[in-house]
């Protein structure tokens, strides 16, 4: 018989809205958009002859950029089928089907060997994780199947160690509404992420620090330039139609808008949180 694993509400909520977003086909679910993912890649020294996975994958559209681009063969592994299942047209479409490979994995229990990968990359995915030990596990299946001397590059939401609980709170809720709800994401600083890399065995080699200012219109300028403006605007009439058809996930991703306005735009809030690229090596 079929051993069905429990997962909390928050999870199930939070999966629910992953699977919406997969259906919808939007490629870039992270702060600091293309340009974050070209200097993710320059730092993490990705070239031809890299083993690539990248981890919570979504659609796949860095996936098949590193294979489109270096050349590389790459893996990604992402928690939602509908995700899987668009990541797969895509590499299609763009004919890279022999450099590049898309799995339903979770990245606590990851289905390859030691040591297999010379590059692993996440984008917004550990700080969509939530509880400390959910991450940890995660870095440490990361570690494993992460050659020695290899890199492990993230991209990441931070809230500044220094931000008050008001501007945390605020922060929690646009993020829910950002990157999905039923996680809490206004928790961890740089320093913080940077200590559980260390703590996994994957000291930091790099680490840039970005301010959330001008990110969300850059990141509609780069959602055109990948979808056409059509695209854009059948994705946004879409989800408009399916957030207001689910009152549950509506209710929680509503509260982004005006979190959004102060802290994106408020000028006294804005400084506190942001996205930030991370680089570890493997110890040989
Ligand atoms: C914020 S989105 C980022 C997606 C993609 N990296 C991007 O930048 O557009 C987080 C992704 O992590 C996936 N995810 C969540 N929990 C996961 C898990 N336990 N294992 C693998 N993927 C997971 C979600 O399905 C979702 O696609």
């Amino acid at each position: 018989m079929e051993h069905k694993q429990e997962i909390s509400e928050d999870e199930r909520l939070k999966r629910e809205y992953y699977d919406l977003v997969g259906d919808w086909n939007l490629p870039i679910v992270r702060m600091g958009g293309l340009s974050a993912t070209a200097q993710l890649l320059e730092m993490c020294a990705v070239d031809e002859q890299s083993k690539v996975l990248e981890v919570g994958c979504g659609v796949g559209y860095t996936t098949c950029e590193i294979g489109m681009k270096f050349g590389a063969h790459v893996v990604g592994i992402d928690i939602s089928e509908k995700m899987i299942a668009n990541a797969n047209k895509r590499a299609k479409d763009l004919g890279v089907q022999d450099l590049v490979e898309f799995r339903v994995e979770d990245v606590a229990n990851l289905p390859f060997e030691d040591e297999s990968f010379d590059v692993v990359i996440m984008e917004s995915l550990l700080n969509i994780l939530g509880e400390q030990s959910v991450i940890e596990r995660a870095l440490l299946e990361i570690y494993r199947v992460t050659k020695r001397g290899a890199r492990v590059g993230a991209n990441e939401v931070f809230v500044d160690e220094s931000a008050p609980s008001e501007v945390r709170a605020r922060l929690h809720e646009l993020l829910m509404g950002e990157l999905g709800p039923g996680a809490n994401l206004a928790r961890y600083s740089d320093e913080q992420f940077k200590q559980m890399f260390a703590d996994t065995g994957l000291p930091v080699v790099k680490i840039m620090k970005n301010q959330a200012a001008g990110t969300r219109s850059q990141l509609v300028n780069d959602l055109i330039k990948v979808m056409g403006f059509m695209g854009f605007m059948r994705y946004s009439i879409r989800a408009t139609k399916d957030l207001l058809i689910n009152s549950e996930l509506r209710k929680a991703t509503m509260k982004a808008a005006p979190a959004q306005r102060i802290m994106e735009r408020n000028k006294d809030t804005r400084d506190f949180f942001g996205y930030v690229l991370i680089v570890a090596e493997k110890l040989i």
